[in-house]
């Protein structure tokens, strides 16, 4: 008795109270809300479970904290369509102006006709960083006498009366402030085919690819025709050797990121073409 006074009184509870099967009758009215409604039930489980199915991606700015003997790595692949590889050289400097020794790399100097083909099959490796031509020259040396004095060509200084490479009559005339062109008249440049090698790679292209590590400072590296060296802390590059022509450093930044390469990163310099007409080096600046 008593459960049967409690059910009846649970049924008041009811909300959606049933009418009889003969009380029901159908409207278009009815029928239109329910298909409405049908259609916004379905397009809102569409959205919502794309949403519920797209990543999200959080951009994070956070400060590097770590010290010591981290690198950071600068992935590049560029090539210049009218720059012999002979004549690109590579630095990279940081906040110092002058620490290029310490830069690791892994650099590779593709030669590339003017259509764009390989030269060579396999790419040369990238003189040392903050360049010395010092490799160019190191076949020719071994066979010669280490105490040679060879002729600086009029360029001699009290410090330096001997130029046993191309490279110190380079120097010497720079020194003295005069032009200097790799002719044959000079015998250590002869020698050592820098000019055949300016010569033979004139009509060419370079890609340069690879990765260099630098330190986790503020830096430049860059990538410019003529040898570079530092003069009274100032970074030069020396054009002479390319007997004043003119230089056409259109290129193509096939890819350059820094650091490790993670999914969906967008480098925003990748396929970047530049047509230029005059002399120009390109620069990028690391923070
Ligand atoms: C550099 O980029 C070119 C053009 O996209 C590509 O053909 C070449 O394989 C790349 N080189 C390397 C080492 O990834
Ligand atoms: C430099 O090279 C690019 C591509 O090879 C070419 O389109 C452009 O006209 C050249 N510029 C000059 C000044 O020759």
């Amino acid at each position: 008795m008593e459960s049967k006074a409690f059910l009846e009184r649970l049924r008041k509870f009811d909300a959606y109270p049933k009418t009889l099967e003969d009380f029901r009758v159908k409207t278009f009215g009815g029928a239109t809300v329910t298909i409405v409604s049908a259609i916004l039930m379905f397009i809102l489980f569409v959205s919502e479970l794309n949403f519920y199915l797209t990543k999200e991606v959080q951009p994070e700015l956070f400060v590097d904290i770590s010290r010591g003997n981290i690198k950071m790595k600068i992935n590049l692949n560029i090539t210049f369509n009218n720059l012999p590889c002979a004549f690109l050289s590579i630095d990279a400097m940081d906040i110092s102006g002058e620490n290029q020794i310490d830069v690791e790399h892994n650099l590779y100097k593709q030669r590339l006709k003017l259509t764009g083909e390989k030269v060579e099959d396999e790419p040369e490796k990238h003189e040392e960083l903050g360049d010395k031509s010092e490799e160019l020259v190191e076949g020719v040396k071994k066979e010669l006498d280490p105490n040679r004095c060879e002729s600086c060509y009029g360029a001699e200084t009290d410090d330096k009366k001997c130029c046993n490479n191309c490279e110190e009559v380079r120097d010497q005339y720079r020194k003295k402030g005069w032009a200097f062109k790799a002719t044959d008249s000079i015998i250590q440049c002869k020698r050592e085919g820098w000019a055949d090698k300016m010569e033979k790679q004139k009509n060419e292209g370079c890609n340069v690819f690879g990765y260099i590590e630098v330190n986790k400072v503020g830096g430049n590296f860059h990538m410019a025709p003529g040898k570079s060296f530092q003069q009274s802390h100032v970074h030069v590059h020396d054009l002479q050797a390319m007997g004043g022509e003119k230089m056409n450093m259109s290129h193509t930044v096939h890819h350059l990121s820094f650091g490790e390469e993670y999914p969906g990163i967008v480098n925003p310099l990748d396929g970047l073409h530049q047509i230029d007409q005059k002399i120009c080096a390109i620069q990028s600046k690391l923070t």
